[in-house]
Order: structure tokens, then sequence, then C-alpha cells
């Protein structure tokens, strides 16, 4: 199963968060978690390599991954943006934001850009609802953000 994805490192990765977390079936949330931390998404040879350590069908490792939205198949930029879309949020502004972001960052929401450069993503609410529209990035928080402004936001980050 030697692919370009599932890399020596990537199997040694995995091997030593199943270590640390457990090689039986009622490990695969936190294998997961933790596999996803350390290489930044869960490609299927990742999780079939997961389920064979674990004594686990491959389909059923797919399950899991497909069922929590927390889990992603493909990369995951460099910084992660997300665009508050609550109420306060939506009704000031918040969803313009957020077309202007993806259509800066070339993807869609969930999605990456091409250059690996920004992940995008959207929440319910960032209990900032008086500064609204609100986004974040990484662990910057920008408020009563304008579209005009996102293209300067946006070059702040390589
Ligand atoms: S709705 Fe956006 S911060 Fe509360």
């Amino acid at each position: 199963m030697a692919t370009d994805i599932l890399t020596d490192e990537h199997r040694a990765t995995i091997d030593a968060v199943i270590e640390d977390k457990g090689a039986e079936p009622a490990s695969l949330i936190e294998v997961l978690h933790g596999v996803q931390e350390r290489i930044g998404y869960l490609p299927q040879e990742v999780q079939e390599y997961i389920a064979d350590r674990l004594g686990l069908p491959a389909g059923v490792v797919e399950s899991v991954v497909s069922f929590y939205h927390f889990f992603t198949t493909v990369p995951r930029g460099r910084h992660q943006i997300k665009v508050c879309q609550g109420t306060a949020c939506y009704v000031r502004g918040g969803k313009r934001v957020l077309e202007t972001v993806a259509k800066h960052c070339q993807c869609a929401v969930g999605g990456t850009s091409p250059d690996r450069r920004f992940s995008v993503d959207v929440v319910r609410c960032l209990g900032a609802c008086g500064l609204a529209p609100v986004m974040t990035i990484d662990g910057d928080v920008y408020e009563r953000v304008k579209t005009t402004r996102v293209p300067e936001i946006l070059s702040r980050y390589e």
C-alpha cells in the first residue's frame, strides 16, 4: 500500500499516535484526532492504514471520518479563516464578507485555497455580536469587517 501520500514518516506518526491512544477499535476517534492534528488531514490511504492497525474495516473508518465535520480528507491551509454567520453577523453583512473571502481564496466554504494558504470555514457565533460582522484568522479577531478590507486583511498572512 505504498503511496506518495502515506509516507514512512506518516506511518511512524500514525504508529506513535496509536501507541499513545491504544491499538483497539474503541480508540478510533482519538486516533483520528491525533493523526489529523499531526498530519493535517485524513486522506484515504491514511484511513486505511489506521483501519488496518486498529483491526477495523476501512468502511467503518471512512464512515466516522465523513460523519464528523471536524475531520477533513483534504489538506488544510496554513491559516484558518472563520467567518461568523450567526444572526447578528449575517444581517450586518457577514454573508457578503464570507463570499468575498471565499472569492479571494478561490475556494468554497469548507475548502482550501489552491496555494494552501487559507482554509475557509464558517462559525455560528463568536460571542462578539455587538462588533458584527466578525471573522477570525488563526487566533486573530477582526471586527466590523467590511468587504473592502478583506484583501488587506488576507495580505497579512503568508
Ligand atoms: S453572531 Fe457573529 S459574533 Fe455573534
